[in-house]
């Protein structure tokens, strides 16, 4: 396969069977342990076009990574097992595609970024070595142009003399300049969509910037999808499109970005909005949700929400609310919007 039939296919905004570039379907995932079966992905459903940036939100234990695993197909599997679910690219089902169909994706079509560099790039080899193997494995490249074109992918994630630094290893980089060097190693082989999982989690503030902010102008050049993984509203407001925001495996709100932020439609979000610190505020107490994540090996019974929230009420301990759209209070459409809060409408507009 050449990258060319790839970049046809991928060039509008979905592909020519109509699908969209990815789309998740009911996906759910238990993790079989010793202790019992951990329900770490409860029918989540969500879908990226080609130049589109989903934001995909929630507090430590969600279930951001694991979805992301199973789009990769890099589930620890066993534990990991997937039940139900389809996990649609270009339209075609991943998860009943053959092993070897899979790995002509993995890397190449769908690439990741993690949050630790150090560790995801090996220390004793230099950088441009790594970035070159992409091109010698995947490409046939000789060492030559392989190098050369290491400097190239180093120049456009911007880091600083890169024909001088090409030779350089992990450890003589800044922590902000390895991770550049991460998402030149996703952008490679033009994938048509990264998945970025806390990408700037462990830089400081300033450096935060920059890296998303390079990351989503190189993902608007080549009209890729991108999927960011964050626990942190902040970080994602200027460079998504939409956000999903989960909770104990499942999405209870989505959004288009800067709406979620004017009127959440879910007490979680709300929280997680509540929560964050703004400058006009300084010197008062910060608001936190109470409460800790559930245990998802005994999810509570109704919206798993329910314990930590202001609103619940007795339906909430026994109903398992459904996502449903979200409309204005005449009944007007409001396009992307959901909520899986029965009490949703006194949520957004009360
Ligand atoms: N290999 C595994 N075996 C058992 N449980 C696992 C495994 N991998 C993940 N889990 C469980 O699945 C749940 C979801 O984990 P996940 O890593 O997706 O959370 P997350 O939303 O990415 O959190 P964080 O913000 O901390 O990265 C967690 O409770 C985790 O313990
Ligand atoms: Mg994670």
């Amino acid at each position: 396969m050449t990258t060319i039939d790839k970049k046809t296919s991928a060039s509008g905004a979905t592909s020519a069977t109509g699908a969209p570039l990815l789309e998740v379907r009911d996906l759910h995932v238990e993790f079989h342990t010793r202790d019992g079966v951990a329900k770490a992905i409860n029918g989540v459903s969500y879908s990226v076009e080609a130049g589109e940036t989903l934001a995909v939100l929630g507090e430590s234990g969600s279930g951001k990574s694991v979805t992301a695993q199973a789009i990769m197909g890099i589930l620890d599997m066993p534990p990991g097992r997937i039940p139900k679910g389809e996990i649609l690219f270009h339209g075609e089902d991943m998860l009943t595609m053959s092993a070897e169909e899979r790995r002509k994706i993995r890397g190449r079509r769908i690439a990741m970024i993690f949050q630790d560099a150090l560790s995801a790039l090996n220390p004793v080899l230099s950088v441009g070595y790594q970035l070159g193997e992409m091109y010698r494995v995947h490409l046939g490249l000789s060492r030559k142009e392989a190098k050369a074109r290491a400097i190239e992918l180093m120049d456009r994630v911007k880091i600083p003399a890169a024909a001088a630094r090409v030779n350089d290893y992990p450890h003589q980089f800044s922590g902000g300049m390895r991770q550049r060097i991460m998402i030149a190693m996703a952008m490679a082989l033009e994938p048509d969509l990264i998945i970025a999982d806390e990408p700037t989690t462990a830089l400081d503030v300033t450096v935060q910037a920059q890296v998303m902010d390079l990351l989503a102008e190189l993902q608007r050049e080549e009209n890729m999808g991108l999927i960011l993984i964050t626990h942190d509203l902040g970080v994602v407001a200027d460079v998504a499109d939409k956000i999903a925001v989960m909770y104990a495996g499942r999405i209870v709100e989505q959004s288009p970005i800067h709406e979620l932020y004017k009127r959440p439609a879910h007490p979680y979000t709300r929280g997680l909005l509540d929560s964050i610190p703004r400058l006009d505020q300084k010197g008062q107490e910060l608001y936190a949700i109470k409460g800790l994540p559930p245990n998802l090996m005994k999810i509570p019974p109704g919206c798993a929400f329910n314990p930590r929230c202001p609103k619940a009420r007795d339906i909430c301990r026994t109903e398992v609310p459904a996502l449903v759209p979200v409309t204005e209070q005449d009944g007007g459409e409001l396009p992307g919007r959901g909520s899986a809060c029965h009490f949703w409408k006194e949520t957004i507009h009360g």
